[in-house]
């Protein structure tokens, strides 16, 4: 697997006849991302994985500084899983080499994620923008973990006439049926127990509807705050507070 850094480099390195699949990520990576590389394979012939922790779609009180990074662990992880190229590019390369973008998010970025974090989706979809010009992918694979996210992207490639298929990956959790995050990292043994019971909760929402009853045990079982809990695309989705850590989740209620 080769690591390459610019977007004249990775053009230069991928066979344009090959169906070119692709796995953007903020590296971090963990056997959910691997998920996404290994779906990817399947679909295409040859598999780009980014990682780049794009500041834009933080706000300026979020964890952009601290958020972790390990270009090491990442490359041998996506080479195992698969992959042919990861492309890590500064963001010099992504924002100001060429190509020129300014697309907005469109109505899937209405409430949820946006009302709590509202500057986030537009700075998701003009990265995946930016990505695509350069990756230049037949196929884009994306977690189902960041529901909204995968609406708001399947969204854009419509709206903006891209010619990606994007294809939506199941969520990978850990044996407690907690969903695996890079940002799980920041808890500690005591909040990991409590996180633990988040899917359990909305699993049981999923299947009673009862929205109040969740909220009141999601509180009682120890998370700090509740950002929102809410049906919508035919799935529960959730985002919690635990410590300094901010959760989200997403069931099915089929
Ligand atoms: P990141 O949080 O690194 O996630 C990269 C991809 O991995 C996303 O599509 C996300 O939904 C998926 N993912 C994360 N955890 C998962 C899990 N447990 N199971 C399945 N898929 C999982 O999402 C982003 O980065 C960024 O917003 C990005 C799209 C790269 C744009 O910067």
């Amino acid at each position: 697997m080769k690591i390459i850094r610019t977007k004249a480099e990775l053009q230069s390195a991928i066979n344009h006849n090959d169906k070119i699949g692709f796995v953007p990520t903020m590296g971090a990576l963990h056997a959910g991302h691997l998920s996404l590389v290994k779906l990817a394979r399947e679909n295409s012939d040859f598999v780009v994985a980014s990682v780049f922790v794009n500041p834009t779609q933080f706000a300026p009180n979020e964890d952009f500084d601290s958020y972790p990074r390990d270009e090491k662990g990442d490359a041998a992880m996506l080479e195992s899983a698969g992959a042919d190229i990861l492309f890590s590019p500064t963001a010099e390369v992504l924002y100001h080499d060429g190509f020129d973008s300014d697309i907005k998010a469109g109505s899937a970025a209405q409430g949820l994620e946006a009302t709590f974090r509202p500057t986030h989706f537009d700075g998701v979809v003009n990265v995946v923008a930016r990505l695509f010009d350069a990756v230049k992918p037949d196929i884009a694979v994306f977690g189902e973990k960041d529901y909204q996210q995968l609406q708001v992207l399947t969204e854009m490639v419509k709206t903006y006439n891209m010619p990606v298929e994007i294809i939506g990956a199941p969520i990978l959790r850990d044996e407690h049926g907690l969903a695996l995050s890079s940002r799980n990292a920041y808890l500690s043994a005591d909040e990991l127990k409590i996180a633990r019971k988040l899917n359990v909760i909305v699993r049981k929402c999923a299947q009673d509807k009862n929205i109040n009853s969740a909220k009141e045990t999601i509180l009682d079982a120890g998370f700090k705050k509740m950002d929102y809990i809410e049906e919508r695309w035919g799935r529960i989705l959730v985002a919690a507070w635990l410590g300094k850590t901010r959760l989200i989740d997403n069931i099915s209620v089929n």
